[in-house]
């Protein structure tokens, strides 16, 4: 099996790709339903404060033709309690926004449970909008006997005052396909103080840290530990930890690895289908799991990419469904001409292959000629203008050549599926050239093509001082193979 990074809707990918039965343990972190637009933060040229933000997902549903087809197909499926629930759940809430979301969890939650092996387990996490349909949902697809825990994530947030209780958890769901969990490895924390007092005069230096795992350098006395219960105080990521790649609902590592420490073991199949910016395959990776990790933004996938190369530079993996050749590329391509959200799919991957920030694709018009930037020096910036067309000419350099002027940016590339004609080299080499002190003169106007891009990748333009610090770096992880045997 080894490692998998699908980039698609995971109904599809899971129906086409991922065999009956093959997977040790899900762990699903899906939108929740709670009408936020998130925002991906890019690093803007003064550092953290974002220049750019795009649209990552919206995790928003309507009842529409896609939500009737799930609730169709959960209907067709032939787990009848699974039917029979979401149908009286359309009885209780009509055809809203609730009901879409819940169609299109359940149809997906019967995939997962095919997957799965009979020894697995699921967590599900989600938040109080929709959690008290979601258990009923899985009671129905796993069987109300197969429940095993409601989790509560407990942190801590910046206190605010209002008109009900601040809340400070998340909820995480833990299911296994049989009564009988196959793995099921058990953790420590500390016991509490009264504990202790109780045991006083016994050794009490046990620590541990955020995963359950004993600290190896602290002494060991089982008078001090009990086992893991359900409740789990880990901090979010802070804004300023090195943790943080930008992504709005990233989850810490530490919590993945409780899961996945307690759920698996080295070596097993660990599925992660809504995963974001990749935080189960990275805690996967560190635990020596083989993982699967599907997503239908190509953001999340070109970040996870370099979250697992910065952190583990030996790692292994196949990207599934982001163009890997030339007629990829014109196949997304192509499936943009049809649909908007492709079209941006294709920009977006483009871009991230010269590692620029994308532009702000979805507000219609407030590009004005900029589909990406990219920062260089202390203060300077190119401009990306990509075409996924075959018709290119020479009007379009010089329209980059006044968006550069306009824009007051240093440099304008040219970012194109289709090659360039001779008079459109003749226009961009008329636009000389630009000169940043220290540094070479470099072309004023470049011109790239998609397939010097996926050959060079950034090395396909030339910048005066080029900052790499496009996405943020995901802290190198040691490698886990010189630590020794995990103490479980
Ligand atoms: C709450 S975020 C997951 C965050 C993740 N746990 C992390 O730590 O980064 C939900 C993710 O589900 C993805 N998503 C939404 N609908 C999807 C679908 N149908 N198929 C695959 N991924 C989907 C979104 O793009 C988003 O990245």
């Amino acid at each position: 099996m080894t490692n998998h990074l699908y980039y698609g809707d995971n109904l599809s990918v899971l129906r086409k790709s991922i065999a009956d039965e093959c997977v040790d343990l899900i762990y699903l972190d899906p939108p929740f339903n709670s009408n936020a637009s998130y925002n991906v933060l890019f690093k803007g040229p003064q550092g953290n404060q974002s220049a750019a933000q795009i649209e990552a997902f919206d995790d928003t549903w309507h009842w529409n033709d896609s939500a009737e087809s799930a609730f169709q197909e959960v209907r067709r499926s032939g787990n009848g309690a699974a039917a029979s629930m979401l149908n009286a759940m359309r009885g209780f809430l009509g055809d809203n926004d609730m009901m879409a979301y819940l169609a299109m969890m359940a149809v997906r939650l019967l995939e997962l449970h095919r997957v799965l092996k009979p020894t697995g387990s699921l967590y599900l996490h989600c938040d109080p909008t929709a959690s008290h349909y979601l258990k009923i949902l899985l009671d129905a697809v796993f069987g109300a006997a197969n429940f095993q825990n409601e989790i509560i994530w407990s942190y801590r947030r910046w206190p605010t005052k209002a008109r009900r209780f601040q809340r400070m958890h998340d909820v995480i769901f833990y299911y296994t396909k049989s009564s009988e969990p196959g793995v099921f490895n058990t953790l420590y924390q500390e016991a509490s103080e009264s504990s202790k007092k109780r045991w006083k005069g016994k050794k009490q230096n046990v620590t541990f840290d955020e995963t359950g795992h004993r600290n190896p350098t602290a002494e060991t006395s089982d008078e001090s530990t009990v086992p893991l219960n359900t409740v789990w105080p880990i901090p979010v990521i802070a804004p300023v930890s090195k943790e943080r790649l930008g992504y709005p609902t990233q989850k810490p590592v530490a919590l993945l690895e409780r899961i996945i420490n307690a759920s698996s073991n080295p070596g097993d199949v660990v599925l992660d289908p809504f995963c974001g910016c990749g935080t189960t395959v990275h805690a996967a990776q560190k635990l020596d799991r083989q993982w699967i990790g599907i997503d239908v933004t190509h953001l999340a996938i070109g970040l996870i990419e370099k979250r697992l190369r910065d952190a583990f530079p030996k790692v292994e993996f196949t990207t599934h469904g982001v163009p890997q050749d030339i007629a990829g590329a014109r196949d997304l391509a192509n499936r943009g001409r049809d649909d908007k959200n492709y079209y941006f799919e294709f920009e977006k991957w483009a871009l991230s292959l010269i590692n620029a920030q994308p532009g702000n694709q979805s507000k219609k018009g407030a590009d004005k000629g900029i589909d990406g930037n990219i920062y260089f020096g202390r203060t300077d910036r190119a401009i990306v203008s990509v075409k996924a067309g075959e018709n290119v000419g020479v009007a379009m350099i010089r329209d980059l050549r006044g968006v550069i002027e306009r824009e007051g940016a240093a440099i304008g590339i040219f970012l194109t599926l289709t090659e360039p004609t001779k008079p459109m080299v003749a226009e961009a080499a008329s636009a000389g050239q630009c000169t940043v002190e220290g540094f070479a003169p470099v072309p004023r106007i470049q011109i790239v093509t998609i397939q010097q891009a996926m050959d060079l990748r950034d090395r396909a333009l030339i910048l005066p001082a080029r900052r790499d610090d496009t996405f943020k770096k995901a802290p190198r992880e040691a490698d886990h193979r010189a630590q020794g045997k995990l103490d479980l």
